[in-house]
């Protein structure tokens, strides 16, 4: 069944506009032999995110270890009326990385009359799917889904009802080195403009044991999402290797301040994708993925450089995370 089929034509219809700009196989082909053909070998964490990936994503954000999601939802609920005060009435919402869109209700509930909604996900079937759900529970917001990468120079509508909200949560920007990220919330504010403002989630640095269990959940699911990339590189790419080859490592690299994901090979071995052949040592990785971690002044400085204001950064009472109310600054273009 294509991805579309397993909409609901209810859900398909409750959104307005679908811009599709959806990676091809050969970006994902590319991307796997370049970071294999590198040293130390990695894989871009985007590529994660098949549909399998998005599912185990969720399971992820049910556990106990993983204290992120939770604390999110919980500290949008509860600043949501301020939040709300600082935007103002009448704004357009654009999501990065939306998801299974549950953050954005937190979010819209607490906005006075929003007019827009832009998901963006790279992952076609789930953000469909998440926009549709959207745009069936809020009829009176206009909603569209942007299938994109969104560090890849996105192209949004010129032309949007009142004032820009860009909402980025989960950390997700985390994944990106602070010089990525200081490049990307330069883009970010060039498109909400000298009127716009974003409202962004980021993961505190904190005790090195709490971040190692978050990231090794004893049930096994960020195993399985990072095992997963593998799962993918099979089906997508025909790659020919054994899954029991390579195991889960995650681990917090203090002097970094970043989670570091890898797939550690078990023995020396060799694989194959794409018709080309890559040779492991035993206990050689794959870096998939980097969780950056922030205190309140360094992202704020980050932020800074990057054309934003911090006009009002909250945090959960126990200092696990914290979501910050960005106002573009005056003339930083982006
Ligand atoms: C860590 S999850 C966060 C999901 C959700 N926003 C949340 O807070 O729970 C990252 C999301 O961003 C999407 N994503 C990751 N990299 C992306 C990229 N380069 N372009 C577009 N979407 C991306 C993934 O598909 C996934 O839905």
């Amino acid at each position: 069944m294509s991805p579309d089929a397993a909409q609901s034509d209810s859900e398909m219809k409750a959104i307005k506009r679908i811009l599709d700009f959806e990676p091809k196989a050969e970006d994902f082909a590319g991307a796997v032999i370049a970071g294999l053909s590198s040293d130390p070998k990695s894989i871009p964490p985007k590529f994660f995110y098949d549909q399998r990936g998005s599912d185990i994503f969720n399971r992820i954000c049910e556990t106990e270890e993983y204290y992120v999601t939770r604390t999110e939802v919980a500290l949008l609920a509860e600043i949501g009326p301020e939040v709300g005060q600082l935007a103002g009435a009448g704004v357009s919402v654009i999501e990065y990385g939306c998801g299974s869109s549950d953050k954005i209700r937190a979010l819209l509930d607490a906005l006075s009359s929003p007019a827009e909604y832009w998901a963006i996900d790279i992952s076609r079937a789930h953000l469909l799917q998440s926009a549709g759900e959207i745009g069936l529970d809020y009829p009176d917001l206009s909603v569209n889904a942007v299938c994109a990468d969104f560090t890849g120079g996105l192209e949004l509508p010129e032309e949007m009802a009142g004032r820009r909200l860009a909402f980025f949560p989960g950390s997700t920007i985390g994944n990106q080195t602070p010089g990525e990220a200081e490049a990307f919330l330069t883009g970010v504010r060039g498109m909400v403009g000298d009127a716009g403002a974003l409202l962004i989630g980021v993961d505190l640095i904190k005790d090195t044991d709490r971040l190692n269990r978050a990231y090794n959940d004893a049930a096994g699911h960020t195993a399985d999402f990072n095992i997963n990339l593998l799962c993918r590189m099979q089906v997508e790419l025909g790659a020919e290797l054994d899954l029991d080859g390579f195991r889960h490592r995650a681990f917090f690299n203090a002097e970094k301040s970043r989670i570091e994901m890898h797939l550690l090979s078990s023995r020396a071995q060799t694989i194959r994708v794409a018709g080309r052949e890559f040779k492991f040592a035993e206990g050689e990785t794959i870096h998939t993925e980097n969780s950056y971690k922030y205190d309140i002044p360094g992202f704020a400085g980050l932020a800074g450089r990057a054309g934003f204001d911090v006009t009002k950064s909250w945090t959960d009472a126990e200092q696990l995370f914290a979501i910050h109310f960005l106002d573009a600054a005056p003339g930083a273009g982006g």
